[in-house]
């Protein structure tokens, strides 16, 4: 009998070393000491033996079994504190550490010289209109009285879909559809990106981004139209910014008139600044009264009504406005030039 328990006990030991894990543990426990466990079934068994042996025998089982709960139980024990100490140290938080700031996204600064002239036109009394970026070939170019020969309609200007669709040159397409789905009075401003194949270089991007104005009344002259401009310069850039307008060409609007400010990177210097290619001025937009072709074409009635309208350059305004000598910064997405407006 005692043969018998020691035996036992050394089975017990390997399978305390082997069982590396609290279910392991809990296995054991139940084999040896459970309802039907090996050393409670040995315990059951003594009344079987000769009353000489029984006390022997007796004294020693029962010292198995607590030996075992004893040796089970701490077991146990130390697994969990291994398994506490190693989850403290791989997940501790350091609450001395320096938190992360979170940082707080801004408008880009082409948006808000946008939101700057949409403050100003909304509270003149215009609507803001925004327009597909692919346009079909009639309301970019055709209803804009635009001749197929004309050289912005070439392949090697325009970023052609097919045929009849393009990513629009001009927001001027817009003039067309705000003149096909309104009455006079129009008063409009459309913001918006366009598109041309142009090389970068410090005024030209093959993406930018233009604000159309068109306002179409009885009686509308130039002079409403100059007054406008200079109306808009000041707003954007101050009482004292000075403009100057030059006669020019459009296909749609009759006279033309292209509008320059002094140059905001050399102030006007006539000494090789590559923004104003050292003339002293920079082009901002474009401008004129609606020509009657392109009224009419819209529905219009040319005798009746007349109307002006004009392009804005908002990426030269905005360069203008923070001193800004490279349009590619708009749309590089670089957080150290973004992070500064
Ligand atoms: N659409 C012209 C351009 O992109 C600008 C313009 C708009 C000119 C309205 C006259 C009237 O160059």
């Amino acid at each position: 009998m005692t043969d018998k328990l020691s035996i036992t006990r050394n089975q017990i030991e390997a399978a305390l070393q082997a069982a590396t894990d609290l279910p392991a543990l809990e296995a054991l426990r139940v084999s040896l000491l459970g309802k039907s466990g090996e050393i409670t079934t040995l315990l059951k068994s003594l009344g079987e033996l000769p009353p000489d042996e029984r006390r022997q025998a007796g004294q020693a089982a029962n010292e198995l079994r607590d030996w075992a709960t004893n040796a089970i139980t701490s077991a146990k024990v130390e697994i969990t504190q291994s398994q506490q100490a190693s989850a403290l140290a791989t997940e501790s938080i350091d609450v001395t550490l320096p938190g992360h700031r979170r940082k707080i996204g801004r408008l880009h600064p082409i948006n808000t010289v946008y939101a700057q002239m949409e403050e100003l036109f909304t509270s003149l009394g215009f609507d803001v209109l925004e327009g597909p970026h692919v346009e079909t070939v009639y309301h970019n170019f055709d209803a804009l009285n635009s001749p197929h020969n004309h050289p912005s309609r070439d392949e090697a200007d325009t970023f052609y879909f097919n045929d009849n669709l393009l990513l629009r040159t001009h927001t001027s397409p817009m003039q067309v559809r705000a003149m096909e789905s309104q009455k006079p009075p129009i008063r409009v401003v459309v913001p918006g990106m366009t598109y041309r194949r142009d090389e970068i270089d410090a005024t030209h991007t093959p993406a930018f981004h233009q604000m159309e104005g068109l306002v179409i009344d009885k009686g509308v002259n130039f002079g409403d139209l100059k007054g406008m401009l200079e109306l808009i310069v000041r707003h954007v850039f101050g009482p004292d910014s000075r403009i100057r307008l030059r006669p020019s060409h459009f296909p749609f609007t009759e006279p033309s008139a292209e509008v320059d400010i002094t140059c905001y990177a050399c102030g006007g210097s006539p000494t090789g600044c590559r923004v104003c290619k050292s003339s002293g001025w920079v082009e901002l937009w474009g401008c004129g009264m609606v020509h009657p072709n392109v009224l009419k074409m819209s529905g219009i009635d040319p005798e009746i009504y007349s109307g002006y309208a004009f392009g804005l350059g908002v990426d030269r305004i905005t360069s203008a406005l923070y001193g800004i000598t490279d349009p590619r910064l708009y749309f590089e997405n670089d957080m150290q030039f973004l992070g500064q407006f």
